[in-house]
């Protein structure tokens, strides 16, 4: 009675209060304490019994921003904390989205594995990708178009031409130790002279060029030098996670990155057109590769369906390869008994009586243990990529071995949710991984261990290959260890980028020594790619025996 009478005389304050006000006023003040009355009406919400069949969802103050910060600024430790508290399964606040996360390996299988009918990529990255790739093709074309286009692409990256890339790499590598500044020190020809150059810096220079020299071919090579790395930089300055979010904002990057689109497209239609002019069909790129190719339908792709795929695997592989060689280099540098390994192996496989150094065949790549041991292990702490998005088409019910809310009930992930799919949380998964969060190339050597059954399931010993439409591919989907993604939209990059990899490396291994005298940086979670943070810059010197 007592709180229906104070109630009572509060509601004829407020009464007076409206009644004496100027209406002008009442307007104000209602605005000023908008975002209070949000924050209340949230924190209500969130405290009213829910929907039991929904996945649970991250406590939050801030209506629409959401978990934003706690997400952007480490959604691993973000991931992990919650699944400490709600589970495998539970959603999330973004920017005014609702995203669903499946965590471990079950989660991993439900999301990679899902039907594309339900779970579509093109919704979830459309508008990020198409401003940038161009139209009809990866995200703006129906997902049967993408598997084709994936088949013609796989093509371009058949083992033949493969074979001609490693010595068209090593001679790239080779080329900018010797005339890039951040090697002055190497190119001093002095061995007790150190060095030192920002690893992400001089790597994403050596990715570039290399990649243009084999897969993007001559003319983008010759390119480069001129006016094609500030066309990149800007389409690349509108690849980034603010875009994702707001597509189309009256800033200046979106504006490059438009202006940009239009001169990259057509700086690929004129060298398909100049091919085809004069009947060019020597080179053992991809550019020669797609012309090569034809739809089921019997249509061959269009000039700018060419163009707009060149640039889709530009954008594909040059952050992600540049990182993982960022990443692998410091942590050689930080451990240098890794290196010295390494370092021997080259030796023990390639250096000739004379003392000169004989180029590796492709083939010969994947039987170096511990070059193979350091890219994986370096894949599975640092996966370029941490946020897998799939688009719900449809409600999806969770499977109850995942996440179940009661004894006989289960979740399903309403319609429109972005499912969110993270290896870069399985890789590193305590409760998987010895010593997770450790840099361990030998954890790979153990045949029982954690880490080879994960490959094992990764790489589908047990011959479980499906073809999605370009050609069979093992599923994957199930393991903890899938850096490269699984299913239908797995990488088709993958052994192009082992190569990349593989052969930067043991050029550069064999020539310098590498120390650190900072701590190995920590990740930056800001940019789409997982890029290490600053100080990264790496001491070398000259081998003796160069
Ligand atoms: C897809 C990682 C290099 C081309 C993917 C996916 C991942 C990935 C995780 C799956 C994305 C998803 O399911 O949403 C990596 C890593 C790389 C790398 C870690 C290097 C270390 C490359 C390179 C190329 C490339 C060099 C091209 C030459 C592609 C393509 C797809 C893809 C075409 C398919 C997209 C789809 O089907 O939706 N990559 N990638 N990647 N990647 Fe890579």
């Amino acid at each position: 009675d007592s709180i229906h009478a104070q109630l009572s005389v509060f509601v004829d304050h407020v009464k007076e209060f409206i009644a004496t006000t100027p209406t002008s006023r009442l307007i104000l003040l209602a605005l000023v304490n908008l975002p209070i009355i949000s924050i209340i009406l949230n924190v209500i919400y969130q405290l009213l019994p829910r929907d039991k069949s929904k996945p649970p969802l991250v406590w939050h103050w801030i209506p629409i921003f959401g978990s934003a910060a706690a997400y952007g600024q480490d959604p691993i430790k973000f991931f992990l904390d919650c699944r400490d508290k709600y589970g495998n399964v539970f959603s999330f606040i973004l920017l005014g989205r609702r995203v669903t996360v499946a965590l471990g390996p079950d989660g991993n299988n439900f999301i990679m594995g899902g039907k594309h009918t339900v779970m579509s990529a093109e919704d979830a990255y459309t508008h990020l990708t198409t401003p940038v790739f161009g139209k009809d093709v990866v995200y703006d074309c129906p997902n049967e178009l993408l598997m084709e286009q994936k088949k013609f692409v796989k093509y371009g990256l058949r083992n033949d031409n493969f074979r001609a890339y490693v010595g068209m790499i090593e001679d790239e590598v080779l080329q900018f130790m010797n005339k890039d500044s951040s090697f002055r020190a190497y190119q001093m020809n002095d061995i007790n002279e150190w060095g030192s150059f920002d690893v992400l810096h001089a790597i994403s220079e050596i990715t570039i060029l290399t990649a243009s020299r084999t897969l993007q071919g001559k003319e983008v090579r010759d390119a480069l030098d001129k006016t094609y790395a500030q066309v990149y930089a800007d389409l690349d300055g509108g690849f980034t996670p603010l875009h994702w979010l707001f597509p189309h904002l009256p800033l200046p990057s979106y504006r490059k990155r438009d202006a940009a689109h239009k001169k990259m497209s057509q700086f690929y239609i004129d060298i398909i057109q100049k091919r085809r002019e004069s009947g060019n069909q020597s080179e053992v790129d991809m550019i020669a590769a797609l012309m090569d190719q034809k739809y089921r339908n019997g249509k061959i792709l269009q000039d700018h369906e060419i163009a707009h795929i060149m640039i889709a695997l530009l954008m594909a592989g040059q952050h992600t390869s540049s990182a993982t060689g960022s990443w692998i280099l410091l942590h050689l540098a930080d451990k240098p008994e890794v290196a010295e390994a390494l370092y021997q192996e080259q030796v023990k496989h390639f250096r000739q009586p004379d003392g000169s150094w004989r180029s590796m065949q492709y083939e010969e790549i994947r039987e170096l243990p511990v070059l193979d041991c350091v890219i994986r292990e370096t894949l599975r702490m640092h996966p370029p990529i941490h946020s897998i998005m799939r688009k719900a088409r449809s409600d999806v019910p969770v499977p109850r071995t995942l996440a179940a809310p009661s004894e006989d009930g289960t979740y399903v992930v309403p319609q429109g949710d972005i499912l969110l799919s993270s290896a870069a949380v399985s890789q590193v998964d305590p409760l998987l991984w010895r010593n997770s969060f450790e840099w361990d190339p030998t954890r790979w050597n153990d045949p029982e261990g954690v880490a080879q059954q994960a490959y094992k399931q990764y790489d589908d010993a047990n011959g479980q290959k499906v073809d999605f439409g370009f050609g069979l591919v093992s599923k994957g989907t199930e393991s903890p260890y899938q850096p490269f993604g699984a299913g239908r939209h797995r990488c088709i990059g993958e052994q192009f980028a082992y190569l990349q990899l593989s052969t930067v490396l043991a050029t550069l291994i064999r020539r310098v020594e590498l120390r650190l005298d900072h701590p190995v940086p920590g990740p930056n979670y800001q940019t789409m790619i997982i890029l290490p943070k600053t100080p990264r810059n790496i001491l070398y010197r000259r081998r003796e025996f160069d």
